[in-house]
Formats: structure tokens, C-alpha cells, sequence
């Protein structure tokens, strides 16, 4: 549409539209600013994949709350984690007695989250859930589920949304699953 450049070009199938997304991410405000009525949270925001969905998110919560933000890079490639994790930004705030709410991109095999999860724990907060905009399941190579999850998706690579192929796709508006042959 806009050139040989343009992202869409290397998506395959619309998992889910922008549509879709937001209705669900209102859904999931509802019901965290439910369960933390009267509480004030810390929403740590997984960078650079929750990037997007945090956004929304933070703006669907009506308790109050303060954003944080980390960093983090797992050795492995671009489609598969090692479970090994570097903290590369660690969040300015502390967190001790404080409830935290995790946002993530995605959990996958599970493992940067448990990860994060139990060093986190060691900070010793009031509390600790999770929240995922996706969740694959079928992946999964821990015992961990996230306490909130904004779809289940099939075991397939997607894109956009704050995912990223190589870094590329993270503001496609919509969550996407990419052609085989952009990383074969
Ligand atoms: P886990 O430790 O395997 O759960 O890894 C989760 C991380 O892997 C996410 O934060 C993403 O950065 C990346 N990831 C897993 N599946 C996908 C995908 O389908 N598209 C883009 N990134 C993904
Ligand atoms: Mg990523």
C-alpha cells in the first residue's frame, strides 16, 4: 500500500484485530481495578515487547498505580527463549510491600516469567501476579500460568502489537502471524 517496505506485506493471517484487542484490554482493566479496589499497584511493564499493550493497559486500570519499567535479555534466538535472563534495566522503584502487577507480551515457554517472577520475590513485595496479553500454552516448559491473560493463541509466531520479528513489526496496530517466508 505504502511501498516495498510495507510491513503488512509479511503477514500472513490477522490473528486478531485492533478491535479485538481493545475490547479484550477494557475487559482486563475492568477486572484488575476490581480485584485492587482501594489498593495502589506497581505495573512493571516488561520492555521492549509489553511495550504496547502496557500502554492500553495501564489506561483500562482505574486504581491507582505507578509504572516501571525493565529490561531484560534471554540468550536464545529470535524465536525461542534459553530461560537464562539478564536484567540489562532494572526498575527504578522499590517494590518491597508493594503489589506488583507484571505485564508481559507473552508467555511461551514460561520461562523468562518464572524467571522474573521468583527474583522479584526476593525483593519481598506485598504481592506478585502476572498479566499476559497472550498466552501459548502449548509451549510451555514450566509450571507457571499467567493470573491474567488477555488471549490463548495457537502455537504459531505472531507479530505486532509490541511483538517483534528481529526487532521489526512491533507497531503493526493488530496481532499478526508472519509469512514462513520472512524467517525462513
Ligand atoms: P518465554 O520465556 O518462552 O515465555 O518467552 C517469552 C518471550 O519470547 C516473549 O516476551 C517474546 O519476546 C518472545 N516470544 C515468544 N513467542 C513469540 C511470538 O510468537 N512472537 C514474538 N515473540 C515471541
Ligand atoms: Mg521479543
Amino acid at each position: 500500500m505504502w511501498g516495498k517496505a510495507f510491513m503488512a506485506q509479511g503477514i500472513e493471517e490477522v490473528l486478531l484485530s485492533e478491535e479485538q484487542i481493545k475490547k479484550r484490554v477494557q475487559e482486563l482493566g475492568d477486572q484488575i481495578s476490581k480485584d485492587y479496589d482501594g489498593e495502589e499497584i506497581i505495573v512493571l511493564c516488561v520492555l521492549k515487547g509489553a511495550s504496547v499493550f502496557f500502554a492500553d493497559l495501564c489506561r483500562a486500570i482505574t486504581v491507582h498505580l505507578k509504572m516501571d519499567f525493565m529490561s531484560i535479555s534471554s540468550y536464545g534466538d529470535a524465536q525461542k527463549t534459553s530461560g537464562i535472563v539478564r536484567i540489562t534495566k532494572d526498575m527504578d522503584t522499590s517494590i518491597t510491600g508493594k503489589h506488583v502487577l507484571i505485564a508481559e507480551d507473552i508467555m511461551d515457554s514460561g520461562l523468562t516469567l518464572s524467571y522474573l517472577t521468583r527474583m522479584l520475590y526476593e525483593r519481598k513485595p506485598a504481592s506478585i501476579r502476572t498479566c499476559c496479553f497472550l498466552d501459548k500454552p502449548e509451549r510451555r516448559e514450566c509450571e507457571i500460568t499467567p493470573d491474567y491473560c488477555g488471549f490463548v493463541i495457537p502455537n504459531k509466531f505472531v507479530v505486532g502489537y509490541g511483538l517483534d520479528y528481529k526487532q521489526l513489526y512491533r507497531n503493526l496496530p493488530y496481532l499478526g502471524v508472519l509469512k514462513p517466508e520472512v524467517y525462513s
